[in-house]
């Protein structure tokens, strides 16, 4: 036929997509810590969970290690974005290491809560991703005092002293409806169960869930650029579905992209997760313009503004 290969076709861009205030933040951090200091430095962990961030910082300079006691004494070692639990900066004093944080201030919020709350005499219901490294660093602030409803069942197994006494915080990355189920569960069990006194599941994780719930009812198929570590990035994909995208894949990249995915699609999703440079967003509109698709409209549901300042012992 002598139709338009283009014809009908329709990329749907999210925004807000891509970098939060404290990935960048974290990336900049280490950046400057190779300026100020020279390489190698030390990163504990992944400094966010993106493959190709990891890399990029590994070519030029940056050693990461799995815990601090990989790290030659006074070398500088950075704290990833996801935080880390008294234990681990105990161990890098002891261990006569420069540490530089670069916790997400919004999951420094979340520990705080947890210090103040087991404080006063509070147990406390941390909604999260067994394993997840932020979950580890906020429940080592008071871990006497925390437990972990991740899945369904564990909404019935917590056990609770006093249940005047209680109160639900969350991981930064979660998915909100998902969240609030947990949250629904804990309730029926703990009628008297205290809310966070804000939101701890953060702005750039809502945003962008916000946006592509959107969009996906429109699409056939929706791309998520992120890594699998990704928290946000894995809830992405989660809320497309439950939107109603017809199908919806995590890539770390363009490369993973199966072309047959694009058959008998008229609309493409597309949002990429809060670790995620946008240069692997624009190679993936790239790869699509080479088939014929047309240059992608922005769906955009908010604009962000948030600035975070680097860590006090870098800013000067
Ligand atoms: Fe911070 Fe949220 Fe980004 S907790 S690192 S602003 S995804």
């Amino acid at each position: 036929s002598l139709t338009f290969a283009g014809m009908g076709r329709r990329i749907l861009l999210a925004a807000p997509r891509g970098f939060c205030a404290g990935v960048d933040r974290a990336i900049v951090t280490v950046e400057r810590a190779l300026e100020v200091y020279g390489p190698p430095i030390y990163v504990r962990k992944e400094i966010v969970h993106n493959k190709h961030v990891v890399r990029t910082l590994a070519d030029c300079g940056v050693v990461f290690v799995d815990e601090v006691d990989e790290v030659p004494a006074g070398s500088v070692v950075v704290f990833s974005a996801h935080g880390v639990s008294p234990k681990v900066k105990q161990d890098a004093r002891s261990q006569g290491l420069t540490a530089i944080d670069a916790t997400c201030p919004l999951v420094t919020k979340v520990h705080q809560e947890v210090i103040r709350f087991a404080r006063n005499g509070y147990q406390i219901l941390l909604v999260g991703h067994e394993g997840h490294e932020e979950v580890e660093g906020t429940m080592g602030e008071a871990p006497d005092r925390v437990q972990l409803v991740d899945t369904a069942e564990d909404v019935g197994k917590v056990t609770v002293e006093n249940p005047e006494k209680v109160i639900w915080l969350s991981q930064t990355t979660l998915s909100v409806d998902e969240t609030m189920q947990r949250v629904d569960g804990l309730k029926e069990r703990f009628s008297a169960l205290a809310d966070p006194p804000s939101s701890d599941i953060c702005y750039a994780t809502q945003n962008r869930q916000v946006a592509v719930k959107l969009l996906a009812p429109e699409c056939e198929l929706v791309l998520v650029v992120g890594s699998r570590n990704s928290s946000n990035s894995v809830r992405l994909v989660e809320v497309a579905l439950q939107a109603g995208a017809n199908a919806a894949h995590l890539i770390d990249s363009v490369s993973e992209i199966d072309p047959s995915w694009l058959d008998s699609v008229a609309t493409i999703g597309l949002t990429s997760g809060a670790s995620v440079p946008e240069v692997l967003v624009t190679e993936v509109v790239g790869f699509l313009a080479e088939r014929g698709w047309p240059e992608p409209e922005e769906v955009v549901t908010a604009a962000e503004r948030q600035v975070f300042a680097l860590p006090r012992n870098l800013s000067q």
